[in-house]
């Protein structure tokens, strides 16, 4: 008898009824900000934007917008399971009327296996993942080792994931896990200029909590295999 076993979800699963200014907002914008397929096409390809970058857990969109409004020149795709959160984002981007932002409302790991072209992504923006803090739900952290594997075969040989967290054992966890990995090397980093100071950051901040910033970029060691 075959086994299938369900993919760790790294993401909190909500119920509840989504609001009428939600559902409107999702049925007028989503499409109208649905994935170019040239946005997804390889590296190379005619037609593709100069710099693509994926954001995972984009929350109510606020560090997608801003970085999207500041950098007119590449194209930020941005990822949420939270139906709230991306229609307040699309509702945010069409007010700016940017031309250069995508989003869907889907599971990063689906769409970076079964979309995302390899080597198709610029750069990766992972801000305040959800911590998991306690220790039985570690395996559902995003920066796992699976997850590491996906994103050093979806970026350039060039490309970064940028990481921000307020949590302390989440900074030291992805630390340890990017060294144990391997294939990145994790450095702290300037806080960017463009992430305005909203969501979860404006919240671990009141509460007090440090931010930790960091940049996972390719190590460069001599890879044996
Ligand atoms: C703690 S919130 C942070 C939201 C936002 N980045 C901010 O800084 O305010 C983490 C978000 O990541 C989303 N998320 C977690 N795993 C995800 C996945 N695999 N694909 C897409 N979104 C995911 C959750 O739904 C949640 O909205």
């Amino acid at each position: 008898m075959r086994v299938t076993q369900a993919r760790v979800r790294t993401f909190h699963a909500r119920r509840g009824r989504r609001s009428q200014l939600t559902e409107s907002r999702l049925a007028t914008l989503l499409p109208r900000y649905a994935v170019p397929a040239a946005v997804l096409a390889p590296p190379g390809t005619l037609g593709r934007p100069t710099r693509v970058v994926l954001e995972i857990g984009c929350g109510h969109g606020a560090a997608a917008v801003g970085y999207a409004a500041a950098h007119p020149d590449s194209y930020l795709i941005a990822l949420d399971v939270h139906p709230p959160g991306v229609a307040r984002m699309l509702a945010a981007a069409a007010d700016e009327g940017l031309t250069n932002l995508s989003a869907e409302l889907a599971d990063a790991v689906e769409f970076l296996t079964d979309r995302v072209p390899e080597g198709g992504l610029d750069a990766v923006h992972l801000f305040f993942p959800d911590p998991w803090p306690k220790a039985r739900h570690h395996r559902r952290r995003f920066l796992s080792p699976e997850n590491l594997d996906l994103l050093v075969s979806r970026l350039t040989p060039t490309g970064h994931v940028l990481v921000a967290t307020d949590h302390a054992d989440y900074a030291a966890y992805v630390r340890r896990v990017v060294a144990d990995h391997g294939r990145f090397a994790a450095c702290q980093v300037p806080r960017p200029a463009w992430r305005p100071l909203a969501g979860f950051e404006a919240k671990g901040l009141a509460a007090g909590r440090a931010i930790t910033e960091l940049v996972l970029e390719r190590a460069t060691r001599i890879e044996l295999a």
